[in-house]
C-alpha cells in the first residue's frame, strides 16, 4: 500500500540557530506524539541538510523521519557554480528532493524537460523525487486545468520505466493556493488527485497507480488538513508556511483519520 507522507518545504527561511531549534522541536514531537504510520520529511535549505540529518539520526533510523532537499542540478558534476548534484545529496544520506516547485518554474524558468532531467538524476542516485505539478488561477479559469496537469506529468515523468516511476512522489500544488491562504477545497483537490492517478493508471497500470503517493500542497493548515487527508486519493501534504512551526506541522502530521 502507498505511503502516507507529510513533507515540510521550508523554502528560504530560518538561519542556522532557528533551523536547529525548529528541527529539535520537530524531532522531539515526531518521536513522542506523531502517528507512526506517516513518513515525515523535512526539506530545509541545502546548507542545513547535514545538520538536519545529524539532529534526527535516531528518528531516521526508525524510518519515521527523512530529510530532503528543495532542488537539485540537472547535471551530474562539473563546472556549474552554485549547483548541488544528486550524488552530493545521496552521499549525505538525504532521501527525498522536491522538483519542479512552482517557485522554481516561475523564478528560475524551470521547464518540464528540466523536471524530467532532475528526476532522472535523483533516481540514478536512489533519491525519491517529490515532483510538483499545478495550475495557475488563469489556467483553471480558462478551462485548461486538466491539460496543464496532463502535460506536466507527461513531459516531466512519463519517460520513466515502471520500476523507476515507483519511487516518485507527486505533489499537486495549485499555484493560486501557494502561500496565499487560499486552500483548494477537498473536492477540488480530490478531483485532480483522482485525475492524476487515472493518468498513471493509463500509463503504468492499476497496481502502480495504487502505490504512488500523491500529496496536496498549497496553504495546507491544521484546520484544512483533516478534510483534505480524508479524501481517497490524497496521501498527505507538502507543507510550506505551516511547516515552520513545530506545533502546526505536528498537528498536520496527525490529521489522518485513525
Ligand atoms: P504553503 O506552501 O503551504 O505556504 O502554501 C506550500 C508549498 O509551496 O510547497
Amino acid at each position: 500500500m502507498r505511503k502516507k507522507i507529510v513533507a515540510g518545504n521550508w523554502k528560504m527561511n530560518k538561519n542556522f540557530q532557528q533551523a536547529e531549534e525548529l528541527l529539535s522541536e520537530i524531532s522531539e514531537q515526531v518521536k513522542t506524539k506523531a502517528t507512526s504510520d506517516v513518513t515525515v520529511v523535512v526539506c530545509p535549505s541545502f546548507v542545513f541538510v547535514e545538520m538536519a540529518l545529524d539532529l534526527c539520526r535516531d528518528e531516521k533510523e526508525q524510518d519515521i523521519f527523512a530529510v530532503g532537499a528543495q532542488d537539485v542540478s540537472v547535471h551530474d558534476k562539473g563546472a556549474y557554480t552554485g549547483e548541488v548534484s544528486a550524488e552530493m545529496l545521496k552521499s549525505m544520506e538525504a532521501e527525498y528532493c522536491i522538483v519542479g516547485h512552482s517557485e522554481r518554474r516561475k523564478y528560475h524558468n524551470e521547464t518540464n524537460a528540466d523536471v524530467a532531467q532532475k528526476v532522472e538524476m535523483l533516481l540514478q542516485n536512489e533519491l525519491n523525487p517529490i515532483v510538483c505539478v499545478g495550475e495557475s488561477l488563469e489556467e483553471r479559469e480558462s478551462g485548461k486545468l486538466f491539460d496543464v496537469i496532463k502535460t506536466q506529468i507527461n513531459e516531466g515523468l512519463f519517460g520513466l520505466q515502471p520500476v523507476d516511476f515507483l519511487h516518485v512522489v507527486i505533489a499537486y500544488e495549485p499555484v493560486w493556493a501557494i502561500g496565499t491562504g487560499k486552500t483548494a477545497t477537498s473536492e477540488q483537490a480530490q478531483e485532480i488527485h483522482k485525475y492524476i492517478r487515472s493518468l498513471i493508471e493509463d500509463k503504468y497500470g492499476k497496481e502502480i497507480a495504487r502505490n504512488i503517493s500523491i500529496l496536496y500542497g498549497g496553504s495546507c493548515t491544521p484546520q484544512t488538513a483533516p478534510e483534505l487527508f480524508s479524501q481517497p486519493d490524497i496521501d498527505g501534504g507538502l507543507i510550506g508556511g505551516a511547516s515552520l512551526k513545530a506545533e502546526d506541522f505536528l498537528a498536520i502530521i496527525n490529521s489522518f483519520e485513525k
